[in-house]
C-alpha cells in the first residue's frame, strides 16, 4: 500500500486485513503510527526516497498516494516486474466536465498540455494531473492496472472535512444557511463501501477504470437526516444561488457541495456507477454515514481546517449572511 493511514487508504487496509490478505505499508511514517500494528511499515517519501520499495515483490500494489505523474512513474518503474497487480485511486476530477448528468468511464479526460504546470506541480491541475497518472499507471502495468474514479469520499476519519461540515452544522441547531435549492442533487460514497469493493476488486484482479460514487441523492435529504439523527432544532433557510454568488460565498470551501449551477443544471454529481455497481459495489446508505460520520466528529465546530484548506461558514459569517438574506427578502 503506497499510503494507508489517513482515510481512504486506512480503510482499504482494514478491507484488506479483513479479507485475509498481508499487508505492507509505505509513508513517510509521520502519521497515526499506531495504527496497524500488525502490518509491516516500510518508511520513505513519494517525491524522495523511494528505496525501501526496491528489491521486494508484491501480488498487488494500491496507490492512494499518487498526485503527481514523474511520482507515479518513479514507483512504477521501481516496481515493474515485481508486481501482479496495481490499484490507483483516482478521482472524477479527470473528466473535461464532470459538472454535467451522467458522465460515464469513457467521457473526454481533462489533458494537460502545458508542460509547465506539471512541471511546477500546480496543485490546480489536480484533475488533469491525476489523468496522466492514470495513463503513467496503465503503461506500466498493462492489463493489470484498476483505475478508480472516486468522488467525494465520505464518512469517518474524513480528512477533506467537507461532507463533515453539514451533518456536524445541523446537529448544532438554529438556523442553518442551506445553499440553492432543497432539491438539487448530490452524490457521495462511504469510505467504507468504496474501500470493501476496491479490496474485492483487487482480490479478484479485476482491471479496468470505473466510477466509485454513490447513490444520488438531494441536499436536502442530506439536511433532513442529519437534522433527525441528531435529533436537533435546525431549521434551514435556503439562499439561493445568485445570493450566495452576489455575497462572494466560495463554493465548495465555505459551502461544501455547493457550486453555482449552470442553466439546465440538478446538482454538480450526476456521475454514472453502473459499472462499478455491475462489479458488486453496495451502498450503505446515506443515513448510516451521516450518523456513523457524527459519532466520530464529536462536539467539533462545524467549520474547520481539512486537507484542502478552511471548511464551512463560521457562524459570525453565516449569521451575516442569514441577516442580509432576511433584508434582501
Ligand atoms: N477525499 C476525497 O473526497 C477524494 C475524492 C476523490 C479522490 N480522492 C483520492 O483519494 C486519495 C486519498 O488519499 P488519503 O489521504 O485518504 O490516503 P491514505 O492512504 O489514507 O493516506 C495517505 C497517507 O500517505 C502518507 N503520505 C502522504 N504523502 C506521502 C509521500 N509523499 N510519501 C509517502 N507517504 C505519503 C501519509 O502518511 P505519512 O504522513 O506518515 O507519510 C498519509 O497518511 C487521493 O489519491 C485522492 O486523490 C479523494
Amino acid at each position: 500500500m503506497l499510503g494507508g493511514t489517513s482515510f481512504v487508504g486506512r480503510y482499504l487496509v482494514e478491507a484488506a486485513l479483513a479479507e485475509g490478505h498481508t499487508v505492507t505499508l509505505f509513508t513517510r511514517g509521520r502519521t497515526n503510527l499506531d495504527l496497524f500494528p500488525q502490518c509491516e511499515r516500510l518508511v520513505g517519501d513519494r517525491i524522495g526516497n523511494i528505496s525501501a520499495l526496491e528489491g521486494r515483490r508484491w501480488d498487488a500494489v494500491a496507490d492512494t498516494t499518487g498526485f503527481h505523474p514523474d511520482v507515479v512513474a518513479r514507483s512504477n518503474g521501481v516496481l515493474a516486474g515485481r508486481i501482479g497487480f496495481y490499484l490507483f485511486v483516482s478521482t472524477i476530477s479527470v473528466y473535461a466536465d464532470y459538472g454535467r448528468q451522467g458522465v460515464d468511464e469513457d467521457s473526454p479526460v481533462a489533458r494537460l498540455d502545458n508542460d509547465a504546470l506539471i512541471a511546477r506541480r500546480d496543485t490546480g491541475a489536480y484533475g488533469p494531473l491525476k489523468a496522466r497518472c492514470e495513463e503513467v499507471a496503465e503503461e506500466a502495468f498493462p492489463g493489470r492496472t484498476l483505475i478508480v474514479r472516486c468522488g467525494l469520499i465520505v464518512g469517518p476519519h474524513d480528512n477533506v472535512k467537507r461532507f463533515t461540515y453539514w451533518p456536524r452544522r445541523v446537529a448544532i441547531g438554529g438556523e442553518v444557511l442551506a445553499p440553492g435549492k432543497r432539491r438539487r442533487m448530490i452524490q457521495v460514497i462511504d469510505v467504507r463501501d468504496l474501500a470493501d469493493w476496491m479490496s474485492s476488486m483487487i482480490s479478484r484482479q479485476r482491471p479496468g477504470i470505473f466510477n466509485a460514487t454513490g447513490a444520488r441523492s438531494t441536499m436536502g435529504e442530506l439536511l433532513e437526516q442529519s437534522k433527525a439523527i441528531s435529533r436537533s432544532d435546525a431549521s434551514f433557510t435556503w439562499c439561493s444561488d445568485d445570493f450566495l454568488v452576489e455575497n462572494r460565498v466560495k463554493p465548495q470551501t465555505e459551502l461544501p457541495l455547493w457550486s453555482p449551477l449552470r442553466p439546465g443544471q440538478d446538482g454538480h454529481y450526476g456521475i454514472a456507477n453502473e459499472r462499478a455497481i455491475a462489479e458488486g459495489m453496495t451502498f450503505r446508505g446515506l443515513a448510516t454515514t451521516v450518523r456513523d460520520t457524527l459519532a466520530w466528529v464529536g462536539d467539533a465546530p462545524a467549520h474547520t481546517v481539512g486537507q484542502g484548506g478552511p471548511v464551512g461558514l463560521s457562524p459570525e459569517r453565516e449569521a451575516e449572511l442569514l441577516d442580509a438574506w432576511q433584508r434582501r427578502s
